[in-house]
């Protein structure tokens, strides 16, 4: 028997258990509007643990309304802080003294948990966090994170499925990191804003969360150059950011115009095909892909498109080919002719994104696709039934 994790059993084959709460989405509907961006999940988070790397309160504002928020706040309260979310507001109180051990059952659910490993080396020199859970979407090592630690003075190891650190005290370095990981320049990032000295981080991350968080710490009395650049204003979702996705959507036949915190998309006709490769920032970002996938089932020619993060990240395209996507994987690629309609069918979301992907591909399919396991997108997105409601999109939550 197959277990209920992500709609997956431990093969790795789909399990079809009808999920209680479930979204029906009827394709067909022309969809016009404007709706607000929110605050991104992979933001938020990493500030909610910068709050732990000073005694007293940081308040976060512009903070989406998503399931993980609650949960990094759960993993916050254990490790000693008071956390009160009102709205779109996150209080943190961090007290003189935090415990270092991130082993409760918080932390094992979210991902982003693991971002806790740099603050607590940098206040506690010391830390044991759980191997944090998070999407079924490729192996994550945390093999940069050690290293990067290991380099400003740190014995780092993993014991009993946890991540384990101790610092008699932290020295600043100079760590390349063999590949620009989010997380791992995230984290050492924030316990050098607390080491002896500088550090240099060579082929951080440029993410547009990392300038979030580099602007947080500065705001904390952290010294950092070189994140961004000296022009460049945060305050919620700047289009400059999205330069990647507007310019493979404009190839796709979209009339883009951006303002300096909007941006209209118009499609007229259907989208032509056009093939998109995932790669860090600032290339076409991985977590837009599942998206990227449900356009190409449907343009006008053959799209073929490249993962390079996340090896796993196309298990979601069986769900696609259920709904009519004439699409084939092979290793990092997903090949696509693009169909003029999908049909609908019950299709299970495997993460954050797989899950939105299915139901932009459910809005373009004919009669009501069910899309299941609807958790998933409720970790990722505020009020993404409302907004797409809002748009035009006959897309209902029932259960
Ligand atoms: N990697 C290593 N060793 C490490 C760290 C990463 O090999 O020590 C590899 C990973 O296995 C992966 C690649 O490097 O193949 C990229 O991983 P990265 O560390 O950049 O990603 P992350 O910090 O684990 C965050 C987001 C992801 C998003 C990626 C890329 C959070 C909580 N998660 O993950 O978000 O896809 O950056 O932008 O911030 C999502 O929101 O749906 C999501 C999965």
């Amino acid at each position: 028997m197959g277990r209920r994790d992500g709609g997956r059993c431990r093969a790795g084959e789909p399990v079809r258990v009808p999920t209680v709460e479930r979204f029906l989405v009827t394709g067909g509907a022309r969809l016009a509007g404007t709706v607000e961006v929110a605050g991104a999940k992979n933001s938020v988070l990493k500030l909610m643990a910068a709050a732990l790397l000073a005694e007293g309160t940081t308040t976060i504002s512009n903070c989406p309304e998503i399931l993980d928020v609650p949960l990094m706040a759960d993993v916050l309260r254990g490790l000693g802080a008071e956390v009160v979310i009102e709205g779109d507001t996150v209080v943190i109180t961090t007290p003189a003294e935090l415990s270092h051990h991130a082993d409760f059952p918080a932390v094992g659910r979210l991902r982003a948990s693991v971002c806790v490993l740099g603050p607590l080396m940098g206040r506690c020199r010391r830390a044991e966090v759980a191997l944090p859970g998070g999407d079924a979407i490729g192996s994550r090592p945390l093999d940069m994170h050690q290293s990067g630690l290991r380099a400003m003075g740190a014995t780092m190891n993993i014991e009993h499925g946890k991540v384990v650190g101790r610092a008699s005290s932290l020295h600043g370095a100079s760590i390349g990191l063999d590949f620009p990981s989010v997380g791992a320049t995230e984290n050492i990032l924030m316990a050098a804003v607390l080491a002896d000295g500088t550090t240099i981080i060579d082929n951080a991350a440029r993410e547009p969360e990392i300038i979030d968080l580099a602007q947080l710490l500065a705001q904390m009395g952290a010294r950092i150059d070189g994140v961004g650049t000296a022009t460049i204003t945060i305050e919620g979702v700047d289009p400059v950011f999205m330069t990647a996705p507007l310019e493979r959507l404009s190839r796709a036949g979209a009339q883009i115009d951006t303002e300096q915190d909007a941006v209209t998309v118009t499609m007229a006709e259907r989208p032509r095909a056009v093939d998109f490769i995932t790669m860090p920032y600032p290339g076409f970002p991985t977590d837009l892909q599942p998206m990227a996938l449900a356009l190409a089932a449907v343009a006008d020619g053959h799209s073929l498109i490249t993962e390079n993060v996340f090896e796993a990240r196309f298990r979601f395209v069986d769900e696609l080919i259920r709904m009519g996507a004439d699409a084939r994987t092979d290793g990092h690629h997903a090949s696509l002719r693009g169909r003029e309609q999908l049909s609908s069918a019950p299709v299970w979301s495997t993460d954050i994104r797989a899950g939105a992907g299915l139901v932009l591909a459910g809005l373009a399919a004919e009669g009501v696709t069910e899309v299941h396991e609807v958790m998933h997108i409720d970790r990722g997105y505020p009020h993404f039934v409302e907004d797409l409601q809002k748009l035009g999109g006959q897309i209902e939550r029932v259960g």
